[in-house]
């Protein structure tokens, strides 16, 4: 898919996505290249009143630097007793709307953030679409930097191969949170998402992966036919 192609679906699907916020509401502000648009978007209508008093908490630096140039009032996690819908990208959506997210660096904040909300809303472009997870994105892990060979070799075990991100500079490339990612591929996918995830968070030293299982309420994708929405399953 061409660059501004994608541009102009994730715009599509940000769009869509307004539908869904109501005066009022206390928004959790994803990470990413969607999502900006989306806080553009958004800073809009609140610039013309369309929408009035609605909240937002972020979920990383460059978020906050978004919001805070679309005119999005901030407060931050735990400032509130509730957050009514959060609205982030993903970098792939699976057929049962499970994710794989952290690609811009921020998953631990975004899961932090999906968990505390009443409803989640992934926006992306179609081409975010997999039949199974882990055949187009690395999965991200942020672990601690101490014992980091560890987790390579239990990625090794599980059939992937785990790299350190770099940035364009040659550094090793740190979170918000001051961690480390590990990029994970797996060759034909990961076989069992769900009992990896346990795994993942059963280990000391990663501090949060990059899987997104049953988190997510309603996907919409930005197509070339315009935005779709699908819900998850009950
Ligand atoms: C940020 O850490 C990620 O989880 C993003 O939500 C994800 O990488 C999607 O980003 P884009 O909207 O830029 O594709």
């Amino acid at each position: 898919m061409e660059a501004s192609t994608a541009e102009h679906l994730k715009r599509q699907a940000a769009a869509s996505a307004l539908g869904h916020v109501q005066n009022g509401m206390v928004l959790g502000l994803g990470t990413g290249s969607t999502v900006a648009h989306f806080l553009e978007l958004l800073g809009n209508r609140l610039l013309t009143s369309e929408l009035k008093d609605v909240v937002g908490i972020p979920t990383s630096n460059r978020t906050t630097d978004e919001a805070n140039k679309a005119g999005i009032r901030l407060i931050e996690l735990g400032d509130s007793s509730r957050i009514d819908l959060t609205v982030d990208g993903a970098d792939e959506v699976s057929p049962d709307l499970d994710l794989i997210k952290g690609m811009g660096g921020a998953l631990l904040r975004e899961k932090m953030v999906a968990q505390s909300s009443d409803r989640v809303l992934i926006i992306a472009d179609e081409s975010k679409v997999v039949d199974w997870l882990g055949t187009l994105s690395p999965l991200p892990l942020e672990v601690v930097d101490w014992g980091i060979r560890g987790h390579v070799q239990f990625i090794r075990d599980w059939g992937g191969k785990a790299s350190v991100r770099m940035t364009n500079n040659g550094e090793a490339f740190k979170s918000d949170n001051g961690n480390l990612m590990l990029d994970c591929r797996f060759s034909g996918g990961i076989k069992e998402p769900a009992q990896l995830e346990a795994e993942l968070q059963a280990r000391a030293g990663v501090v949060e992966s990059g899987l997104f299982l049953k988190v997510a309420d309603l996907v919409i994708l930005g197509t070339d036919s315009g935005p779709r929405e699908v819900d998850r399953k009950p």
